[in-house]
């Protein structure tokens, strides 16, 4: 047995990534430090259907899983008999590709007795941000207080109040999208010119270095009233999306084609850059208004989305302009991947929770309740 009291493997495939790693949470269950970190893609499966196709992803997770395990424990230098606990995605997500997770993790836990729990995928995000490089750098400390965390993916766009309960998080759920996810909204407008998926890291790399005039896109304000007095901020995509398709046929602007330099299509690019900063506006106005409102000091920015040189840096500004910590994991582990899923389950565990045989994945298991 390893000196190293408290491994915690951890799972996810609740999309199109296959991720195993191995955290170190014996010094510090809220920054476990990651030992390994080992992450199949399927993009390139995916990609020639404009968007993951489910059947096609558990398939894959159900070949790739075993191996990428075997992986991520041998990197980590260690056995599974090291392992103190196993965590494992159990929602939300693809249920088929949620099953092979949790299938999996069932079998090593029944086959050697160690602890496992089922987290949830958000929570994982957000201990991602306070995850611990092997060479002991981290992107920032769980804040003392209650804090707000900007959870931004290919599947949601939620802001939440993070609260502290021991080793427990409370999380309530301030703010939702009400149609489209951001990550969503990046990847319909790049289908529509013509650009791959997933067309988000696309987009940011061309609006990084376009210098010349952005179409200027409506911004969507949102303010749902509950029904009771309480008035809630929401974020909107799907206006957005449609602006930029109306555009596109107005202008009569023809698709990117296959092979085409994006560098000789400004009129695209144009439209792209225009997109990218009305939708990081969106992302920023409901954040910076929710950290006001409710009086706090630290932001959490999490999810595929926060990985966007622009929202990144608006962000920034806008929290050192209010006097706002910011925290944003390093763009490795802003997407999905096992090692915030480790650590998510490292905090479960240490909470003295554990889950039976009959945990079932649940493909839309919610976070919180709604504020
Ligand atoms: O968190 P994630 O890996 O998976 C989900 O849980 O959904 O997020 C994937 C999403 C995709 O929609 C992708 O286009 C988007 O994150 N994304 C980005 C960037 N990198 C990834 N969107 C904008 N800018 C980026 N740099
Ligand atoms: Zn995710």
């Amino acid at each position: 047995m390893s000196a190293r009291t408290r491994l915690v493997l951890g799972i996810e495939t609740s999309c199109d990534e296959t991720a195993v790693s191995v955290v170190d949470a014996t010094d510090d269950v809220e920054s476990p430090t990651v030992l390994s970190d080992v992450i199949a893609s399927q993009i390139r499966l995916h990609a020639p259907h404009g968007g993951v196709v489910p059947e096609l992803a558990s398939r894959q997770h159900l070949v790739d899983l075993p191996l990428v395990c075997a992986e991520a424990l041998s990197r980590a230098g260690v056995t599974l008999e090291d392992v103190s606990g196993i965590a494992v995605t159990s929602g939300p997500g693809l249920v088929g590709a949620l099953l092979v997770g949790v299938s999996f993790a069932k079998s090593l836990a029944l086959a050697t007795g160690i602890p496992f729990v089922g987290v949830h995928h958000l929570d994982g995000h957000v201990r991602a941000a306070f995850l611990r490089a092997a060479d002991g750098t981290r992107a920032g400390h769980e804040p003392e207080e209650p804090y707000v965390a900007l959870i931004v993916s290919g599947g949601h766009t939620s802001l939440f109040r993070v609260e502290r309960d021991g080793f427990r998080r409370r999380y309530v759920e301030v703010a939702r999208t009400l149609d489209d996810a951001a990550g969503e909204a990046f990847d319909k407008v790049g289908k529509l010119a013509g650009l791959g998926y997933p067309a988000g890291p696309v987009i940011d790399r061309l609006a990084r270095v376009y210098q010349g005039d952005r179409v200027d896109f409506p911004r969507a304000r949102i303010k749902v009233d509950g029904g009771r007095a309480v008035t809630r901020l929401g974020f909107s995509f799907s206006g957005i999306k449609t602006s930029v398709r109306q555009h596109l046929a107005t202008t009569s602007m023809p698709q990117l084609l296959p092979g085409e330099d994006p560098a000789t299509r400004p009129d695209l690019l144009g439209v792209l850059a225009g997109f990218q900063e009305c939708g990081v506006a969106m992302l920023l106005s409901p954040t910076m208004h929710v950290l006001r409102t409710q009086g706090l000091r630290h932001l959490v920015a999490v999810g595929g989305v926060s990985c966007n040189t622009l929202l990144r840096s608006e962000l920034a500004a806008a929290c050192q302009r209010e006097g706002v910590t910011l925290v944003i994991p390093s763009p490795r582990w802003s997407t999905d991947n096992g090692a915030m899923i480790a650590a998510a389950g490292a905090l479960r565990l240490a909470a003295g929770d554990r889950d039976g045989l009959d945990l079932e994945a649940d493909p839309s298991a919610r976070l919180a309740t709604a504020a």
